[in-house]
C-alpha cells in the first residue's frame, strides 16, 4: 500500500511552509544568521515538540522560525520541503506564509516574498512540481494589522492565490476579518480560513458567510452540527484535514478516533495534508499511511481524495488536465 499511495500524484493543500522547518536546516539556518536556539542539540528540538494543545505548539512554531531572516533562507526552507514532498509523489504545493510572524521580528515582506518566489520557479523547472502561495493573517493580532499588511503586499498581489486565516483560533472568530476579507475579494484574491479546528462549528458558518471562503481548513469540529454538515455537502465545501496535526495537538486522542470516516461517510469533499510537517511527524506520505493503518480505507478512497485535492487546488486548468 505504501508504494501505491507513494505513486498517487498528491496535491497538498494546507501547509505552512513555516511549519516545514526540519530541526536540522533550523540549526544550519542559526548558525549562519547567528541567532541563538534554546536548543542545545537536534535531539533536544525534537523532544520539545510534546504539544498539549494549539498554542503549546504555535509558541514553539513560532520560535524556530527566529532563524528565517533573508530571502535565501526562505528560498532553502521551501526547497528543502520541495524536494522531500516530490519524493513522496507529491506534485502540487499550496504553502500558507504568515508575514506578520516575519515583520514582527524585523524581516521585511520582499525578503519572503523573493525567496518563496525563487524557490517555486526552482520547484517547477527542477522537480516538475506546480505551486501555489497563501498569505494568512494571525486571527490572535488585530484585525486592522492584518488590512495594513494586505496593503503593504500591493506589489505582490499578483501572486497571490488566495489568503488565508490561521494561529490560535479560540476567541478570535472569523468575524474579526470581515473587512479585511472583503477587500481580498474586491481586490480578487480568492480566501480560505483555518475553522473548526480548536475553535466551535460556528466559526465555520462565520468563515462561510463574512469571509466568503471557497476552502475551510481543518473544519473536522463541523460534525457539532448536523445541519452545518448539510450545508458543506450541499455546497460542496472542500475541507483540508490534517490526521497527524489533529492528533499531536490533541484535536483527537488517537487517530483511530479521528471523525475523517464520519466525515467521509457524510458526504463530504475532503483532502489529507499535512499542516506543519516538521513539528507532527511526518509528511503527506506518512498522513496517507496513518488513515489506512487506522481506518483500513480502500485504494478507491485514497484517488478519490487526492483526485478531490488537483479539482480543488488553485492551478491552471492545463495544469490539472495533466495531473487528472
Ligand atoms: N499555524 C501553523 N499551523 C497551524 C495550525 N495547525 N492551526 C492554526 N494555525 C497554524
Ligand atoms: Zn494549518
Amino acid at each position: 500500500m505504501r508504494d501505491f499511495l507513494k505513486r498517487l500524484p498528491k496535491a497538498e493543500l494546507h501547509l505552512h511552509i513555516e511549519g516545514s522547518l526540519e530541526p536540522e536546516l533550523m540549526f544550519a539556518l542559526a548558525r549562519r544568521n547567528g541567532v541563538e536556539l534554546p536548543y542545545a542539540s537536534i535531539e533536544e528540538v525534537r523532544a520539545a515538540y510534546d504539544f498539549q494543545d494549539l498554542s503549546s505548539f504555535l509558541e514553539v512554531y513560532y520560535q524556530g522560525m527566529s532563524v528565517l531572516r533573508r530571502a535565501e533562507d526562505f528560498h532553502d526552507l521551501a526547497m528543502d520541503y520541495f524536494r522531500r514532498a516530490h519524493a513522496e509523489g507529491v506534485v502540487h504545493v499550496e504553502m500558507h506564509f504568515d508575514p506578520q510572524a516575519h515583520l514582527a521580528r524585523g524581516v521585511e515582506l520582499e525578503a519572503v516574498m523573493e525567496g518563496l518566489s525563487l524557490a517555486r520557479r526552482e520547484a517547477e523547472r527542477e522537480l516538475g512540481m506546480s505551486t501555489a502561495l497563501i498569505m494568512a493573517f494571525l486571527r490572535d493580532r488585530p484585525a486592522d494589522e492584518a488590512m495594513k499588511v494586505l496593503d503593504s503586499a500591493a506589489p505582490y498581489w499578483e501572486m497571490l492565490d488566495a489568503v488565508g486565516l490561521d494561529s490560535a483560533e479560540r476567541g478570535h472568530p472569523p468575524s474579526k476579518f470581515t473587512e479585511v476579507f472583503q477587500r481580498a475579494k474586491m481586490l480578487g484574491i480568492p480566501r480560505v480560513a483555518h475553522a473548526g479546528e480548536e475553535g466551535p462549528a460556528e466559526y465555520i458558518r462565520e468563515a462561510l458567510d463574512l469571509l466568503e471562503v471557497c476552502r475551510i481548513d481543518h473544519g473536522v469540529r463541523c460534525l457539532e452540527d448536523p445541519a452545518l454538515v448539510e450545508r458543506l455537502r450541499d455546497e460542496g465545501v472542500v475541507l483540508t484535514v490534517c490526521p497527524l496535526s489533529n492528533v499531536r495537538l490533541k484535536v483527537v486522542e488517537r487517530i483511530e478516533e479521528h471523525p475523517l470516516p464520519l466525515l467521509l461517510e457524510a458526504g463530504l469533499r475532503l483532502t489529507l495534508n499535512s499542516d506543519d510537517p516538521a513539528y507532527f511527524g511526518g509528511g503527506m506520505l506518512d498522513n496517507f499511511m496513518a488513515c489506512h493503518d487506522a481506518f483500513g480505507w480502500s485504494k478507491e478512497t485514497f484517488v478519490q481524495l487526492a483526485g478531490t485535492a488537483i479539482e480543488s487546488a488553485f492551478m491552471s486548468d492545463k495544469r490539472r488536465l495533466e495531473l487528472h
